[in-house]
This record gives structure tokens, C-alpha cells and sequence, in this order.
């Protein structure tokens, strides 16, 4: 028996001929729940969350799992068993939170445009922080407050302007962006929130990008929000917590990401250096924990071979995966099963079944396959299924977990009467 593991997750392998998650053959869950479908490993979530707990082991440290790459109840009941926080962008997000079972007192919630009726639910739920990121939600947020009778914790986003050097699409800590509070207005904001009675200061985020894959943008941030808690706190303010967002990117083409625990053990050294060591740190990953968990499996209906191209049609499309529609994104993709016999190996586009010539997946792929074999689209755990559409009213995806050699269905398929349901 030969196992060969794909670039990416080491829960995801060939063994002889056959595409495992775990212990579980991807075509037997094919067969068993249909495509496309979304399987997730347990055992690649735990173990991308335990680069980070080695990191933080003795510090005094929280995880925050941005939720907004995946944001199934089964994967959030994962990460809430093992005492994350949450990190949130809308009240639908809370309400997930709450009923996967998560801490209210554990979560932060993060976004430039939160609503009056969001913050009053977050107020109700006693939610850990709001990551405010603009003085005029900092007024909105403090008139909720009052009239909710509450004080609402708070900090600031600011923006550090440093390039995380990522797609342009997905960098968040440049001037540019719409994201967080201008660094040089950082000071008289923080002074101007220490006198509204509805505000608690309670610490300071940034946030500079998606799909970092190198240190030094975290240090650039790092050293620039540092100047600022100095400044902050010189100004009587006291800064309790530091949140250094999330962003660290994982390997979908070969990249060469640190991994969480190197990252952090260099960011350590700065933070002590600069005399921060016991401050509570805070971190709102997405990516680096479920992204090469997940796989999105396939089934090919049309072959089309062509002058100039070939086209494998399969029957998942950028209403299930947008990511390669969107950002020109990069995923492996590989049969479910290998046939050493299928000699007539060529070169397609892989593409879905949706009107529009962006419907693409994988583009200029050397596959040896046929009509109706099973394909799977590699590091689809984040931002795959929760940026999912309806679009050519097709119905979400099923998805399941798998736990060794178990497998749950978290989500089943969405139905045609799902698809109307609401509509008159
Ligand atoms: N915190 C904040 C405030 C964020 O805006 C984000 C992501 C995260 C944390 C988590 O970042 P992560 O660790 O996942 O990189 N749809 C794009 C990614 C958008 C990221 C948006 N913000 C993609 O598919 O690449």
C-alpha cells in the first residue's frame, strides 16, 4: 500500500488509488450523499488550531475563529468545544455563534457597518468587544449603549497602512481600504471614546489582509500599533487587550506560509522586547484553521473537447466555490479515484454548469478522466460554502464531517422547496 499525501493538508491523501479524508474514501461519500458536497476533516481543524495553542501555551492569549470562512454550525461547534472565541461581522453571524453553543463573552464583533439593530442584540447577548472602526460608529454604538442601559466594551480598528502584500481584493491595512480608523487619527479618537459615557476602552485590533504568507507584514503591524498603545497609554488610556486580527494565509499552490506557531513565536519576541509580554493577546484567524480542511467533491457530467481548449464540465460552479471567479483563486483539483488504465490524459478548463464564461474552477488541468468520475476541488474549507449563492437558482451544496473513520451530514443539500420557500 503506497499513501501520498497533497500539498496543503496532511489529512487529505492517495491511498493506493484512492483520495481519503482521514479514513474515509472520498468516493464512498459520493456515493453515499451525492455532489457537489463539502467534506471537512475534524482532525485538520484541530490540528491547525493546535499550531496556534503551542504558540500561545503560558501566554495569556485568545482565539478568536473568524467565522466568516466557514460558518456551518458543525465546524463552529468544533472550534467552540475547544474554547475558542468568535470573531463576528453580523448579527446572523451571532446568532450562529450562540446556537453552535459558543460563548457570548468570548465573541468580537468586527465590520465597518454594523447596524443599530446589531449592536443592540450583541449589547443583549454581553459580547466581549466591539471592533469599532469609524468615529462615527463610535457615536452610534454609544447612543445604543445608553439607551440599552449598557456599556459596550470596546476597541479601535485602526489601520496601520502596511502592505500585506496579498490580492488587492482581500488587503484590508492599506490607506486605501474602507476598513478601520486612520493611524494618525487613532490618538484623538481614543480620547474622544474615553469621554462617552456608553463606551468602555478596552483595547486596540488591526486587521492588514487575507492570505499573508510572510512575517515580516505582521512585524510592519505589530510595531506600528505598538507606537500607538505607547502614545495611548501615555495619554492615560489603559489598552488591556492587543488583537492582531487574523489573515495568515495556507497553501493552495505551493505557497510557503510561516505556520501559526513560527509567526507568533517571532511576534512574541517583539511584543517582549517592547515590554508587552503579559498583555492579553487576541487573534481572529479564518483561513489558516479551516481552509485545508475542507474539500469540495464533484462529478463530471460533459467532457467537450474543442480547436483550442477542452472544457470538463462538472456539476459544481462559482455559485458553490466563487473564489476562482472572483480573485482569479488558485485550487488543486484531483480525481477521487485513480485509473492507472486511463491513458487519455489532456488538458481542460474544468468548469460548472452556470451562464457565465467566469464559471470556471481550475483553469489548463492535465486530468485522465471520464464522464462521471468524481473529482475534488482541494482547500475549499474556507470561504467556499459561506460565500455560497443561489445563483441560476441552484441549490447550496450538502456538507459533512468527517472524524476519523465517521461521517456526519452537518448540512443537507438545499432542495427546490428550500430555493422558494420564502417567495410569494
Ligand atoms: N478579521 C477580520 C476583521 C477580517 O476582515 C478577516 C477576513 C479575518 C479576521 C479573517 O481573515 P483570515 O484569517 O481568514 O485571512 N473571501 C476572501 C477572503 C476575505 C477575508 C475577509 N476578512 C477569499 O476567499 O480569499
Amino acid at each position: 500500500m503506497t499513501t501520498t499525501h497533497l500539498p496543503g493538508s496532511p489529512f487529505v491523501h492517495y491511498k493506493n488509488d484512492s483520495l481519503m479524508m482521514e479514513e474515509v474514501a472520498l468516493s464512498q461519500l459520493i456515493a453515499e450523499y451525492g455532489t457537489p458536497l463539502f467534506a471537512y476533516s475534524k482532525a485538520a481543524m484541530i490540528h491547525a488550531l493546535d499550531a496556534y495553542e503551542r504558540a500561545f501555551k503560558g501566554r495569556r492569549a485568545r482565539i478568536h475563529y473568524a467565522m466568516k470562512a466557514n460558518s456551518s454550525l458543525g465546524v463552529l461547534r468544533v472550534f467552540a468545544q475547544r474554547g475558542c472565541g468568535f470573531d463576528i461581522v453580523s448579527g446572523g453571524e451571532l446568532a450562529r455563534v450562540l446556537a453552535a453553543g459558543g460563548k457570548a463573552d468570548h465573541i468580537i464583533f468586527s465590520g465597518v457597518g454594523k447596524t443599530r439593530t446589531e449592536i443592540k442584540a450583541a449589547l443583549q447577548a454581553g459580547i466581549c468587544c466591539f471592533n469599532v472602526e469609524s468615529e462615527a460608529e463610535l457615536d452610534v454604538l454609544n447612543e445604543v449603549a445608553l439607551e440599552s442601559q449598557k456599556i459596550a466594551p470596546i476597541s479601535l480598528r485602526v489601520n496601520p497602512n502596511v502592505d500585506a502584500k496579498t490580492h488587492p481584493y482581500i488587503s484590508t491595512g492599506l490607506k486605501d481600504n474602507k476598513f478601520g480608523i486612520a493611524h494618525e487619527r487613532a490618538l484623538e479618537t481614543y480620547k474622544r471614546a474615553a469621554t462617552l459615557k456608553g463606551l468602555m476602552i478596552k483595547g486596540i485590533d488591526c486587521h492588514i489582509g487575507s492570505q499573508i504568507t510572510e512575517i515580516s507584514p505582521y512585524e510592519d503591524a505589530v510595531s506600528r500599533v505598538l507606537d500607538l498603545v505607547d502614545e495611548i497609554e501615555k495619554s492615560g488610556i489603559r489598552i488591556e487587550h492587543l488583537d492582531f486580527g487574523g489573515g495568515l494565509g495556507i497553501d493552495y499552490a505551493g505557497e510557503t506560509p510561516p505556520p501559526a506557531d513560527k509567526l507568533w513565536s517571532k511576534l512574541f519576541e517583539l511584543l517582549d522586547s517592547r515590554g508587552y509580554a503579559d498583555r492579553m493577546i487576541f487573534v481572529e484567524p479564518g483561513r489558516s484553521l479551516i481552509g485545508n480542511a475542507g474539500v469540495c467533491l464533484t462529478k463530471i457530467e460533459y467532457l467537450k473537447t474543442g480547436e483550442h481548449k477542452n472544457f470538463c464540465i462538472v456539476d459544481a460552479a462559482m455559485n458553490d466555490l466563487p473564489r476562482p471567479a472572483m480573485y482569479e483563486a488558485f485550487h488543486g483539483i484531483v480525481p477521487v479515484q485513480i485509473d492507472s488504465n486511463n491513458t487519455s490524459g489532456l488538458v481542460y478548463d474544468v468548469v460548472g454548469p452556470v451562464c457565465e464564461s467566469g464559471d470556471w474552477l481550475g483553469r489548463d488541468r492535465s486530468l485522465s478522466v471520464q464522464v462521471g468520475d468524481g473529482l475534488a476541488i482541494l482547500s475549499a474549507g474556507a470561504y467556499c460554502m459561506s460565500m455560497s449563492s443561489n445563483y441560476n437558482s441552484r441549490g447550496r451544496a450538502a456538507e459533512v464531517l468527517v472524524d476519523l473513520n465517521k461521517t456526519s451530514l452537518i448540512r443537507r443539500r438545499e432542495t427546490i422547496e428550500d430555493l422558494i420557500r420564502q417567495e410569494t
